[in-house]
This record gives structure tokens, C-alpha cells and sequence, in this order.
């Protein structure tokens, strides 16, 4: 059963060969913003994560270290434990497909395939990647390689169980293309399952391994001198936790409504999976969404090169809710992406200590000065600024809120929309300079600090999925008492940017920075000393005429855009019709067709302002504008990168 009330999300269940690193975190800390968001939402949730316990991997890996593979996994399952506990990961329930249950529900699988002829014992001469646990046939093979990790493969001839997947190519394509658009997310891993599925027929599923060969495995019901593959019994796992690991004691989420998984297990996922529910008769989760990969400095990220990037050391030494932010914000979720301590430590100092910690250290500390912290509803005072910044609110809220956003993982497009409500908030305490209207207009600063409260408000509301303890602390600063049940009661209205105050008067608590500034990067981080913000700092002066400041430039997002189509506008000589992919794909409609020919511009990375409203020109609508300079004598130059490996998406500031 699964209810639109019922929310189901996982994360893969990660091999407990070795510890955890960034790309783990990565997924589980999304899955943890989804549940949570869903949660505030009021739906029921179950958030399962776990770990991946049989195979050849694993055993490996144990024998090195001279345990059995069961001790093994019992010792280091806990480093996935405690590193969730660390990071703030709210999962209901963790399986290790050790679980006797777990076992259980396999062979039941297992048993009811082979009953329906769906699995079929052969003869089988395949390429073997014993890093990949996979088969591949030789045109697979890249330079006599595996097509995924490059490492040698051995020919293995030996009988074994397939099921029998070929004969779902047609009806998954069809799944895939026609009924469920968002089955496989984003658009791009979509198109390249489709790609895979109709440019070959798809084989059968080896689904055993002789016990000869690999012991450390769920016997097969009806030949135990095999082990099930281990690949089979992961995939089972999404569905067997939900046979006993249901927090309500009954099975009610399948089917799940996220998959989140990296992109390189997208195939086990998107086909494997799928055809193997098909053919059990069972429904198919609702989307699979496959993110990007991390790399480190520029470098892939190895043990070999030993720039593994610990996800516990790095939320120590910067804090949990920083690396959680940063992760979603830095890229594009779907895209790949680089990480760097110096990338971490600009996004701690500019978004987190410069636009969020100081908009809430300003108004606490105006609040306590002008006000000794109590918080009341504002009087009828609407003149502009006042306006415009619960406009703004409005606007950022909207985009925070909005549904496909959500639905389809744009973390990135959600925290732009929180950062206008805090961007919002800064600039009305430069417009309406509080510290002048303290001296000439009490009646305006009470309405002035009940606004920028009220835009704390909403924005730690929405800050919640993604920085909890953050949210929280901001929350208390600002005088209520608890966030999680004040929003369930106040239902939906706690969300809006009117004039809601809960039921008692508020009272501000200045509490220590959110974030502190780091003055270095890397190696010699030091954390500067807490300080109360001095008021000078506090409350500067407007900027000089003409000029403006960075919250104001801010304002604009600029992104790096990939040019994938172009073409005239007809009846026109001037404007050219791109599709240009910023992350997510948009049409922008450029004068530049006197300049250009389509064909020129096709496979280019520009800059586009992203966060324009969108307009119609000769009746095309355009998302967005391009950057372009135009000199005296009407010359014009697109603003093209000088390098490609910048990713589309990226921030331009
Ligand atoms: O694949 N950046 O387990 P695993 C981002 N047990 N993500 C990365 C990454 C990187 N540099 N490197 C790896 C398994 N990942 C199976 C799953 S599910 C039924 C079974 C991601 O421990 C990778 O994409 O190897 C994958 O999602 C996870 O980390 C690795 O999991």
C-alpha cells in the first residue's frame, strides 16, 4: 500500500568493505532532506538505509584482515552507524542483508521465481570483474577490460541460474518511456537507460554463483550447492525491510516512492530491479533518481591516490550542518561535482557566516537594544520597504516550497529560493536603517524587527531538511520554543509570510554565531574567536550613490549554461532560440542573430542570468538571458568560458 500520505525513501545499502567516504554521505544526507522535509509536511515517512553484507567483496576483505565475513561486517557496520548518528540522519530503520529475515524473504523470492519458469538453469561462458561481481560478454569489454572499473576480467565457464530478464526489454521500455516519465531522474540517466535498453537486446540474469567459488552467501532454495548473487539479494532488500522492518509492525510502503542511488549502480537499479519486480508481481518503486559523483580537487577520488574524502573527520572539523549544506548547494544534485576544503570554507564564510549568521545576530541584537527582546505583532505599516521585503519573502518561499522542486531533488533551486528571504532580510536592514529609525520612528523600527523575525522564521522553517541543529538554534534565538510540534500545530499557516505569532509573546535570545568565520583554509584552519558582533558591524551605513552592495548584487543568479540546441526564431534576423542547460533545461530566446549562426553556438558554455522572470519575444517564451558585451560601433561578443571543464550549473559570482 502506498498512499500519497505514505512517503518511502532509501538509500543504497553500502558494502561494509572498508569505511565510509563522501559519496555515502552524499546519499544519505539527501534521503535524510527528503524524509525530513516530508515529514514537516506531514506525511508518514519511512527512510530506510543499511548495509550490503554478502558477495565476494566483503569476503574479500575479511579474509585480508583474517576475520569471518560475519565478524567482519559486525565491526564495521558500525562505522555506518555512528556516522549517520553523527550526522544528523533521521532514518527509521537500517538492514543488513545478514538479517535472518532479510535471508528469508530472498529465498521466498527466489522460490516463487523459479515456481513461475521465470528462472532457468544453463551453461554459461561469460567475462568475469570480480571487483564488479558482474558478467560481461567480450563485445562489452573495453580493451579487454571492465567497461565500469577498467580491471582485467577472467574467463569463467561454469552452470548456473539466469533469470530470465530478456523478455522484460520491451515492457520496461515502455514503463520507462511511456507511462512513468519520472520513473528514472534526472532527464539525462533517463535517456541513457533508454539508450542502453533499445540499442541491444537485453541477456538474462546470471542470479547464482557456485558455493565452490563464493560461499559468503543466501544459499539458493532449490540448489544449494549455489549462493545467490549478490546484486539479487541487495536489490530485495528495499522491499524485505518493509516485510519487517516496518516501524508500524505491518507492510504498508512498498512501493518506495525514491530510490536515491550514484550513478554508477543506475543499471542494477533502473533494469535489473525493475525487470525482477515485474517478474514477481510486484509493483515498481515510483522514481529512481541517480546522482552525481564527487571528485576531489579535480582528481577522482581513490585509495591509491589517497584524497578519500572522510565524511566524519570533515564534519568535525567544519560542522555537520556546514558539510550538509554545502553539499547541496555547491552542485547541481544529479550533476557530478568537486570538493575542496577552500570550496567549503568560501561557502562557511559568504552564505553561511556572512548572509545567514549575521542577519540573525543583527536582529538579535537590535531586538534586545531597542526592544529587551520581546517581539510583537507589527502595526498597520506598509509603506515601501516594508512591502517589498515580505515580497521577497514570498517569492523565496514560493520557489522553497514548490512541489516539483521537491519532487524532483532540485535541492540547489531550494535553498536559492531560502537564500532570497535571508538576502531579503539584509537588505531592508540596509534600506530601512533601523538604527536612524530607533531615534526618529519607534512605531516603524517595532514593525521593522517584527518583519525581519518573521523572515528568520520562515527561513530556519525552511532550513530545517537540510540544516536541523541549525535550524533549531536559530529558532530558539529568535524566541520559540520548539520547532517541530509549533509547526504541526499551527498547520499550513506557519508557512506564510503574513503575520503569524504563536500563542505566547516572544522573546529574543541572543545566542552564540551560527557560524563562525574561518580565516584559513585547509591545514592551519583556525576559527576566530566568538565575539559579539559590535555595532558598528552590525548596522553599517547605506552604500555610497550609484554603488551597491554585495547582498544587492547577490540578488542576480548567474550560472554557467551549456548551449545544446540552437536555432533562428522564424521571421526574424535577429533572435536565436537556444536550449541551454543551467542544471535544469531552459529556452532563452537571444538577440544575438546577427552576431551568430546557430551552428556556431551549440556545444559553448555561456553565462545566464538565471532568476530572470521569464518573457516572450516574437511569442517564444525565454528563461533567462545570456551575457553578452556590445561595443559602440554595435559589435557583440557572448561571454563564453575559456574552460570546458567547468560544470553547467555552476555559480558565477
Ligand atoms: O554500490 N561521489 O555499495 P557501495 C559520489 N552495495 N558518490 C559516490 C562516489 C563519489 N566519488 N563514490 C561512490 C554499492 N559513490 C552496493 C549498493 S544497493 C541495493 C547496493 C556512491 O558501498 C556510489 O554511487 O559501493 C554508490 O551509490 C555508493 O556511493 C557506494 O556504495
Amino acid at each position: 500500500m502506498n498512499t500519497s500520505e505514505h512517503f518511502y525513501i532509501t538509500t543504497p545499502i553500502y558494502y561494509v568493505n572498508d569505511v565510509p567516504h563522501i559519496g555515502h554521505a552524499y546519499t544519505t544526507i539527501a534521503c535524510d532532506i527528503m524524509a525530513r522535509y516530508n515529514r514537516l509536511l506531514g506525511r508518514k515517512v519511512f527512510f530506510l538505509t543499511g548495509t550490503d553484507e554478502h558477495g565476494q567483496k566483503v569476503e574479500k576483505a575479511a579474509l585480508e584482515r583474517g576475520r569471518s565475513p560475519k565478524e567482519h561486517a559486525d565491526l564495521l557496520v558500525g562505522n555506518f552507524q555512528d556516522l549517520w548518528k553523527q550526522l544528523d540522519i533521521s532514518n527509521d530503520a537500517f538492514i543488513r542483508t545478514t538479517d535472518a529475515q532479510h535471508v528469508a524473504v530472498v529465498q521466498r523470492l527466489l522460490q516463487q521465481l523459479f515456481d513461475a519458469g521465470e528462472i532457468e538453469k544453463r551453461s554459461y561462458c561469460g567475462m568475469y570483474c570480480t571487483p564488479c561481481e558482474r558478467f560481461w560478454t567480450e563485445k562489452d569489454l573495453v580493451e579487454g577490460s571492465c567497461p565500469d572499473c577498467a580491471r582485467p576480467v577472467d574467463r569463467i565457464e561454469e552452470e548456473n541460474y539466469f533469470f530470465l530478464m530478456s523478455k522484460y526489454q520491451e515492457p520496461l521500455v515502455r514503463h520507462i518511456e511511456q507511462t512513468n516519465p519520472d520513473y528514472i531522474l534526472p532527464e539525462s540517466r533517463k535517456n541513457e537507460v533508454l539508450g542502453f535498453l533499445k540499442s541491444q537486446p537485453l541477456g538474462d540474469l546470471c542470479i547464482s554463483r557456485p558455493k565452490a567459488r563464493l560461499a559468503w552467501g543466501i544459499p539458493l532454495p532449490f540448489d544449494d550447492r549455489y549462493t545467490t548473487y549478490v546484486w539479487f539479494d541487495a536489490l530485495v532488500n528495499y522491499y524485505a525491510a518493509d516485510t519487517y522492518l516496518s516501524p508500524t509492525g505491518r507492510p504498508e510502503w512498498w512501493p518506495a516512492t525514491h530510490h536515491l542511488i550514484g550513478k554508477d549502480i543506475l543499471t542494477t537499479h533502473a533494469v535489473y530491479w525493475s525487470t525482477m519486480l515485474m517478474g514477481l508481481g510486484l509493483e515498481l518503486p515510483r522514481n529512481i533518481f541517480a546522482h552525481g559523483w564527487w571528485t576531489v580537487e579535480g582528481k577522482k577520488m581513490s585509495k591509491s591516490v589517497g584524497n578519500v574524502v572522510d565524511p566524519a573527520a570533515t564534519a568535525k572539523k567544519y560542522g555537520v550542518d556546514a558539510f550538509r549544506y554545502f553539499l547541496f548547494r555547491e552542485v547541481t544534485f544529479g550533476l557530478d561535482g568537486d570538493f575542496s576544503e577552500d570550496a567549503l570554507t568560501r561557502r562557511i564564510n559568504t552564505d553561511l557566516a556572512n548572509d545567514l549568521g549575521n542577519l540573525l545576530s543583527r536582529f538579535t541584537a537590535m531586538a534586545e537594544k531597542y526592544f529587551d527582546g520581546v517581539i510583537g505583532l507589527p502595526g498597520a505599516y506598509a509603506a515601501s520597504p516594508d512591502e517589498l521585503v515580505v515580497r521577497s519573502y514570498r517569492n523565496g518561499f514560493v520557489v522553497a516550497r514548490n512541489h516539483a522542486h521537491w519532487a524532483r531533488l532540485r535541492f540547489n533551486d531550494i535553498l536559492g529560493g531560502i537564500w532570497e528571504i535571508i538576502a531579503a532580510g539584509n537588505n531592508y536592514i540596509a534600506q530601512t536603517e533601523p538604527w536612524k529609525l530607533a531615534k526618529t520612528d519607534p512605531a516603524h523600527l517595532k514593525n521593522v524587527l517584527f518583519n525581519l523575525w518573521n523572515g528568520l522564521r520562515i527561513a530556519s522553517m525552511l532550513l530545517y531538511p537540510f540544516m536541523p541543529a541549525t535550524a533549531e538554534k536559530i529558532w530558539r534565538q529568535i524566541g520559540l520554543q520548539e520547532l517541530l510540534p509549533e509547526t504541526a500545530s499551527a498547520g499550513d499557516s506557519i508557512w506564510t509570510a503574513g503575520s503569524w505569532m504563536p500563542e505566547y509573546t516572544v522573546r529574543t535570545r541572543k545566542g552564540d554565531q551560527l557560524f563562525p568565520r574561518i580565516e584559513k583554509p585547509a591545514g592551519e584552519m583556525k576559527i576566530k574567536q566568538k565575539r559579539e558582533a559590535k555595532e558598528s558591524e552590525a548596522m553599517p551605513e547605506a552604500p555610497a550613490p550609484g554603488l551597491i552592495r554585495m547582498d544587492d548584487f547577490a540578488k542576480v543568479v548567474l550560472k554557467v549554461g551549456k548551449i545544446v540546441q540552437a536555432e533562428r526564431v522564424e521571421k526574424s534576423n535577429k533572435l536565436i532560440k537556444l536550449q541551454v542547460d543551467t542544471g535544469e533545461e531552459r529556452q532563452i530566446v537571444a538577440g544575438i542573430g546577427k552576431a551568430y549562426a546557430p551552428e556556431d553556438l551549440v556545444g559553448k558554455k555561456i553565462v545566464v542570468v538565471a532568476n530572470l522572470e521569464p518573457a516572450k519575444l516574437m511569442g517564444v517564451e525565454s528563461n533567462g538571458m545570456l551575457l553578452a558585451a556590445t561595443d559602440e560601433e554595435g559589435r557583440l561578443s557572448v561571454l563564453i568560458l575559456d574552460r570546458d571543464e567547468i560544470t553547467q550549473g555552476a555559480r558565477v559570482k
